[in-house]
């Protein structure tokens, strides 16, 4: 593909992981009122989704956009244990419904969650599923860090149902590694990849990046080939987002030492296109499953669903998000807890639900939250009337000229060449985004 294009579309994007995008949500709800939103999505027992925010990571990796709190200070774990389940208890007693409802999903997050002791993580998940009506077809994943995780760890949750995992391997290369502070052996990510599959773990993610210090296209070859020898049924391929205004630990980074623009594409395209030449099946952006993978056929049966925890196999009408700086949603509202642990701790621990922020979503909001999961999902869209047809044509009369997107009669539709431009076409359906832009830089780039 042209260089050219690449050059083009590299300005920055949102993911597309909520609509509105989190810099645009501009009517936050009261605890009552996201109270209410729940009570309202639970008052007829439907699937939902569970995701806890473990923090804590015992050492930073410099290029880290996520929100983590680093300690050695493991006295901490049965604390922020105690401060997550009490969250979990408001919630149970102000929304009756959830206990009847099936929980389908159970994703641990952070942070590294095996920053807990294997008992820790075991006793916290169980507290939470004791509770619960767990879907027959309930599926519990966990992100660990091969550096911090053990077998006892991949042993205590496959017994309470847990059946998907997901490795932070970012890249094999040892000076890369050195470089992000991360020294990972590649024998240490083979290891819990090998103990995942012998307990029967089903589904076994690894994640990659693609853009930090160093990497060239012939480091990016042997990530690959050294990826293929462990075969992981999924990856996520992230492009480094390079966001120092919000991370200064990226600015330890040599400028010099990260590959921009067409190189950083370049990158993108030669491990694109060894996933594919492997049988790879390429899911939504940045995705990509074996083809028996769950998420493979969920995206052949187009029942992809993108949440903030990326591609998801399916929809579930809630996804309720506990710990510090969850994010959680419903069919009309998005909500945020407190991003600084010392406020969570003690706002959970005054028995309150700890509201940061959120996004009340009007009727058009949501018409366009559906717009933009159709695109990022099966990558196409009806349009809503004539005349947004001509506004997005017009947004995106360059990228129809360079054939990465086409408008027939009533849809927008991706095409094969434009898929690496998938958000940037998005853009064009981003209401509130054409109606404001940014005035600073918010979103890291495209590529
Ligand atoms: C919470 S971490 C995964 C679990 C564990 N903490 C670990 O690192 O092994 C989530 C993932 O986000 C990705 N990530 C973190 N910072 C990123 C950045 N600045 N740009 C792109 N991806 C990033 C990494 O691939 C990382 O594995
Ligand atoms: S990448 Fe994972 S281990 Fe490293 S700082 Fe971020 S959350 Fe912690």
């Amino acid at each position: 593909m042209s260089d050219q294009l690449f050059y083009k579309y590299d300005v920055p994007v949102p993911r597309y992981t909520s609509y509105p995008t989190v810099p645009y949500w501009n009517d936050s709800p009261t605890t009552e009122e996201w109270v209410t939103s729940l009570n309202r999505a639970f008052q007829k027992p439907s699937p939902w989704s569970l995701y806890l925010h473990i923090p804590f990571c015992e050492s930073l990796c410099t290029y880290c956009g996520c929100n983590t709190s680093i300690t050695r200070n493991h006295k901490r774990e049965e604390p922020y244990i105690e401060m997550v389940l009490n969250e979990f208890r408001s919630y149970l007693k102000q929304v009756p419904g959830i206990r009847q409802s099936p929980l389908q999903q159970f994703h641990f997050g952070g942070g590294t969650p095996t920053f807990l002791s294997p008992e820790n993580l075991q006793y916290l998940a169980k507290q939470i599923m004791q509770e619960l009506n767990v879907a027959e077809n309930f599926h519990g994943s966990i992100e660990v860090d091969p550096r911090k995780t053990n077998k006892d760890h991949l042993q205590l949750l496959r017994d309470i149902g847990f059946s998907r995992v997901s490795l932070g391997v970012q890249d094999f290369d040892p000076e890369v590694q050195r470089l992000v502070n991360r020294v990972q052996p590649f024998d240490m990510t083979k290891k819990i990849t090998d103990q995942s599959r012998e307990l029967g773990y089903t589904s076994v993610n690894f994640d990659l990046i693609y853009g930090l210090p160093t990497q060239t296209e012939s480091s990016i070859m042997d990530m690959m080939e050294k990826t293929w020898l462990l075969k992981p049924d999924r990856i996520a391929l992230y492009s480094l987002a390079v966001v120092p205004w919000i991370k200064p630990a990226q600015r330890l980074f040599k400028d010099e030492d990260l590959p921009k623009g067409k190189d950083k594409r370049r990158l993108y395209e030669i491990s694109r296109r060894f996933l594919i030449d492997k049988g790879y099946v390429e899911i939504g952006m940045d995705h990509f499953a074996l083809p028996d993978d769950s998420l493979s056929v969920s995206d052949r049966n187009s029942e992809l669903h993108r949440n903030f925890m990326g591609y998801v196999e399916e929809r579930t009408q809630v996804l309720l998000g506990l710990g510090v700086s969850a994010i959680s949603e419903t069919p009309d509202c998005f909500h945020q807890n407190e991003k600084a642990l010392p406020v969570y701790e003690r706002r959970v621990t005054a028995g309150e639900i700890p509201t940061l922020r959120g996004h009340k979503l009007t009727s058009q909001d949501q018409a366009r939250r559906e717009q933009i999961l159709n695109f990022m999902t099966r990558g196409e869209v009806v349009f809503e009337d004539a005349g947004q047809k001509q506004q997005v044509s017009e947004f995106l009369k360059e990228m129809l000229a360079d054939e990465l997107v086409e408008v027939t009669d009533d849809k927008l539709v991706l095409t094969k060449k434009g898929k690496p431009f998938l958000r940037n076409a998005c853009m064009a359906l981003d209401e509130r985004l054409l109606a404001k832009k940014p005035e600073s830089e918010i979103f890291s780039k495209s590529m």
